[in-house]
C-alpha cells in the first residue's frame, strides 16, 4: 500500500529535477539567492536592480568567470560564499535558509539562474 503511493511520488521527483546544467546545479535555489542576497543589496545601492535579462548567457558566463563584481572592486564569488551568508545571516532569511551550501554548489545554483534568466535564456521549465 505504501509503495503504491511512495514510488511513483520518487518518480516524479526524479524526473521533475532532471539535470539540465549538471547534477548539482538547482536554478530555482540561484533564484532565491539573486533576488534575496544580490538584489537586496543592489536596491539599496545606486545602482539599483539588475535584471539576469541585461545580459546574455555569454555575458554572464564571462562575468561570473572572471569573477570581478562592482567594476573590480571586490568579488562576485565572495557575495556567494558561505562567510558573506553567515554574515548577513541575522537579517537575510535565504542567506539564513543557504547557510550550509557549499560555495561552489551555490555558485552553480546562481550560474544556473543567470543562464536561464538571460536574455538568450531559456523559458524555465514546469514541472507542475
Ligand atoms: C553588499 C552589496 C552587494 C551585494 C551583496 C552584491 N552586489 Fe552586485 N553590485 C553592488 C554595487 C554597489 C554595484 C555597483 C558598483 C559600481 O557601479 O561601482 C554592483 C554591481 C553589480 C553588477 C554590475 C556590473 C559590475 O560588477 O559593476 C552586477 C552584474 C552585479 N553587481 C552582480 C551581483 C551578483 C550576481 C551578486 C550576488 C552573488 C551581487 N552582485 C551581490 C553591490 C552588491
Amino acid at each position: 500500500m505504501k509503495y503504491t503511493i511512495v514510488l511513483p511520488l520518487i518518480a516524479a521527483v526524479t524526473l521533475c529535477s532532471a539535470p539540465v546544467l549538471s547534477a548539482e546545479s538547482d536554478w530555482k535555489r540561484g533564484r532565491i539567492y539573486y533576488r534575496s542576497v544580490c538584489t537586496s543589496c543592489h536596491v539599496a545601492m545606486p545602482i539599483g536592480s539588475i535584471n539576469p535579462s541585461t545580459k546574455s548567457k555569454a555575458e554572464w558566463a564571462t562575468y561570473l568567470k572572471s569573477d570581478k563584481h562592482a567594476k573590480g572592486k571586490d568579488t562576485v564569488s565572495q557575495y556567494v560564499s558561505k562567510a558573506y551568508r553567515a554574515s548577513i545571516k541575522s537579517a537575510n532569511k535565504a542567506a539564513e535558509k543557504f547557510a550550509d551550501i557549499p560555495d561552489q554548489e551555490m555558485a552553480a545554483d546562481l550560474d544556473a539562474f543567470l543562464q536561464k534568466g538571460a536574455k538568450d535564456g531559456d523559458a524555465p521549465a514546469s514541472c507542475s
